[in-house]
């Protein structure tokens, strides 16, 4: 059984068809997922999903890339209120992201900073994106971590494993999307194979990038998550069986649920 901790099932191609998405992950053995808002309206549908299904979860925050479209006192609110509502197990997606330059750096710390204080005062974890950033990612989370205790997750890690080692070091999770099954991905594999076990996290980040051999097939979904399991296990030398149990049990611990 696997736990994919991060789908975007709010995006439309997967949010009409999204009972067919959740069983047909379900028949591939992917039974547990976390829906992952972008925004207020995406994470508000995010947790609509959840109330359909017994195994989804939801995330809710504002994206560092989009950010900028927003007044944090217009819609701040809203995120806070649904961080209480009892399916959210998680705030984000939240993080920092110097590839696109949407919006200034001093406005993305700015909200990063919002959504750390939040999973602060929740206890829920934070899932974190990062982009052309990880020094600038590492040190803020090492500064917040002198105010509270950081719990997270390193989401579609593609970092170094220098990267890795400090998250760990705060006590986060990695998680690793498609983008590890992919040929060239060989120093992230192995950027995987340094990760202890219990903190160890596998996610689609569906609808984007489809893991090897579906990289072609669009969009993404969490059935395809066992290719990235099957990957995974190979990396660490375990049956895909035992790499579900254990990621599994990680994504129900940092979740709680
Ligand atoms: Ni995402």
């Amino acid at each position: 059984m696997y736990f994919d901790t991060h789908a975007h099932l709010d995006n439309q191609q997967l949010s009409p068809i999204v009972e067919q998405v959740v069983q047909r992950a379900a028949a591939a053995g992917v039974s547990r997922m976390t829906a992952i808002g972008t925004d207020v309206p995406t994470s508000v549908r995010c947790v609509e999903i959840t109330e359909q299904f017994e195994h989804v979860y939801a995330a809710v925050g504002i994206h560092p890339t989009v950010c900028q479209n927003f007044v944090a006192d217009e819609v701040w609110p809203a995120i806070v209120e649904m961080a209480s509502h009892p399916k959210v197990v998680a705030i984000g997606e939240t993080g920092l992201d110097l590839h696109w330059e949407t919006s200034t750096f001093e406005l993305q710390k700015n909200w990063f900073q919002r959504h750390i204080d939040l999973s602060f005062e929740t206890g829920l974890p934070l899932v974190v994106h990062m982009r052309d950033c990880e020094t600038e990612i590492v040190t803020m989370l090492e500064q917040a971590a002198v105010a509270g205790r950081i719990i997270g997750i390193m989401h579609s890690f593609t970092g170094s494993a220098e990267t890795a080692r400090r998250c760990l070091k705060l006590g986060m999770y990695i998680s690793f999307a498609g983008m590890v099954t992919f040929k060239k991905s060989d120093e992230l594999r192995s950027v995987a194979a340094s990760i202890p076990d219990d903190r160890l996290l596998i996610e689609t980040d569906a609808p984007y990038l489809s893991p090897h051999p579906l990289r072609s097939k669009r969009p993404n979904e969490p059935s395809y998550l066992v290719h990235t399991a099957a990957c995974l296990a190979d990396v660490k030398n375990i049956s895909p069986e035992r790499l579900g149990a254990i990621t599994t049990a990680n994504a129900r611990r940092v979740f709680q649920c």
